[in-house]
């Protein structure tokens, strides 16, 4: 017997226009695998707005409002405002996604340090924890968040983890969780896997990022919330556990973070 099969997806973006010819059908194959809960990330206010939206319409399904640093520009008072009231909504379980991305961004680097800090202020007024991007960007992420949150723990993950070890102790050491998708699976991210291994299952947590990164097996196709069950294979052989002590103990952590 398999027992009570239940996967969450942390992190993805259902609201994206690569869902809209087939979205219900992606919510639906989720379920088949095992995902009884996503929740779906805003990356800007209108995707934030469309989560919410999103969320009301499925049991399984959660939002998290934020503005993705590649739009930090476009972030005025009014939309800080905009996003604060949508935290309000019971189906909202973090701020985020929120960060840093030195990666080619559109956003100047001083622009994004004051949005990431904003949102910080609004998850802990709002009693929500965070979903941080940190892209390039380890250094000045780490800083700002040990300097908002001076030496207490953070509650919140580092989602889609791209640091090295040093950066991971770190991170685990401010009493972050870590999250990796399912580019853990690709061919060329050994040295990621290596890093993979030396996270406590009790800091860990599952996301797709769908419609990005989709597993190796179905690697420059869209991804969706049900190949999950290719990251967690994976994190299986990395930490040594069975599959459905992955499963138990990363929707534990979860369900513990995100208060669902
Ligand atoms: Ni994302």
């Amino acid at each position: 017997m398999m027992g009570n099969k239940m996967l969450i997806d942390t992190h993805c973006h259902l609201d994206f226009d690569q869902f809209n010819s087939d979205r219900s059908a992606v919510i639906k194959r989720a379920e088949e695998a095992g995902v009884k809960c996503v929740i779906n990330v805003g990356s800007s206010l209108e995707g934030s707005r469309k989560s919410v939206e999103l969320a009301s319409g499925y049991d399984s399904i959660f939002a998290s409002v934020g503005v993705h640093p590649h739009h930090a520009e476009e972030v005025s008072e009014d939309t800080l405002f905009e996003i604060e009231k949508l935290a309000k909504d019971k189906k909202v379980v973090a701020v985020g996604e929120v960060g840093l991305d030195y990666f080619k961004s559109p956003s100047a680097p001083e622009r994004q340090k004051e949005v990431f800090i904003r949102f910080i202020e609004l998850s802990k007024k709002s009693l929500l924890p965070l979903i941080i991007h940190d892209r390039d960007a380890h250094r000045d992420t780490l800083d700002i968040l040990k300097k908002t949150y001076s030496g207490l723990s953070v509650r919140g993950v580092m989602h889609r983890f791209s640091g090295d070890k040093k950066v991971l102790g770190e991170v685990l050491e401010m009493g972050l969780f870590v999250s990796f998708t399912c580019n853990l699976t690709f061919r060329n991210a050994k040295v990621l896997r290596e890093v993979a291994k030396c996270v406590p299952p009790e800091r860990l947590l599952l996301e797709t990022d769908a419609p990005f990164l989709a597993p190796e097996i179905h690697r420059g196709k869209r991804n969706e919330p049900a190949y999950i069950t290719e990251l967690r294979d994976i994190l299986s052989e990395l930490l040594g556990l069975s599959k459905d002590e992955v499963e138990r103990v990363t929707t534990d952590n979860a369900k513990k973070l995100f208060g669902i």
